[in-house]
């Protein structure tokens, strides 16, 4: 059985000061919930703060990007070690923005998901299609390129797998929960020809305007293991009612 994973993705938001204020309030409400794994990544620059404020609960501190360099000249970046170093477990890796506005090849996710690994990192692998590549029948194309390059030589440990379809990233767009379904099962058979039965153990997360109204259509598949909440991760309340989900329903 997976364990459903919900992370938040701030994306470039919030103050230090509602950075403390969201968590304060955050941990209080979910710190009975047992059954879910929660993650909050904020910027780079509230890690500290945040690392505060999540010490002994039950939230894990992620972060949004990291560069492949153990350390170095490398102005501006943050290496794995850093950020395990301040209480990160996970990463957001090769998500479609970094993808879009940062010139993030596969071959850069490769390497970033590599590195994160070897320090000890959970991963949270993005992939997905655009808008132009589903309506030309390419989405299964996209992601089995996708998966190919950005796991090449990398083992299954401590990935999870976000399949943010890119037209539906903050655009209020969801993919149906039967769309969700499909590309999940297509990415699982995708995983058994590259790690056997090791397939059924990792989890595959949904991203792309994520809400309280439509969790729990897409936490219905059985493929969707969990989200990657961006907009709605931002108001406790919301993000709250998503990590209370119905499953099945
Ligand atoms: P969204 O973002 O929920 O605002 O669509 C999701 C993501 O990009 O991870």
């Amino acid at each position: 059985m997976r364990r459903p994973f919900i992370a938040a993705n701030w994306k470039m938001n919030k103050t230090i000061s509602e950075t403390q204020e969201f968590i304060s309030g955050f941990v209080l409400t979910v710190k009975d919930i047992t059954d879910v794994d929660i993650a909050i990544a904020p910027p780079f620059t509230y890690l500290t703060v945040a690392a505060e404020k999540l010490k002994d609960t039950n939230v894990m501190l992620a972060a949004q990007d990291v560069f492949y360099a153990e350390k170095g000249a490398y102005t501006g970046e943050i290496s794995p070690i850093m950020l395990i170093n301040i209480g990160c477990k996970y990463v957001i890796i090769g998500h479609s923005e970094r993808r879009q506005y940062f010139n993030e090849t596969d071959d850069i996710v490769n390497k970033k998901i590599k590195a994160a690994k070897k320090a000890g990192l959970g991963t949270i692998f993005c992939i997905g299609e655009s808008l132009e590549d589903r309506e030309s029948k390419k989405t299964f194309d996209v992601l089995q390129k996708e998966i190919e390059e950005g796991l090449n030589g990398v083992d299954s440990e401590g990935i999870v797998i976000a399949y943010e379809p890119i037209w539906a990233i903050g655009t209020g767009k969801t993919a149906t929960s039967e769309q969700a379904q499909e590309a999940h099962a297509y990415i699982r058979e995708r995983f058994r020809t590259l790690y056997g039965n090791k397939a059924d153990e990792i989890r595959i997360i949904y991203g792309g305007s994520v809400t309280p109204e439509n969790i729990d259509s897409l936490m219905a598949g059985k493929d969707v293991d969990g989200a990657l909440v961006g907009g709605a991760s931002l108001k406790v309340e919301s993000f709250v009612k998503i990590i209370n989900f119905k499953k099945g329903s």
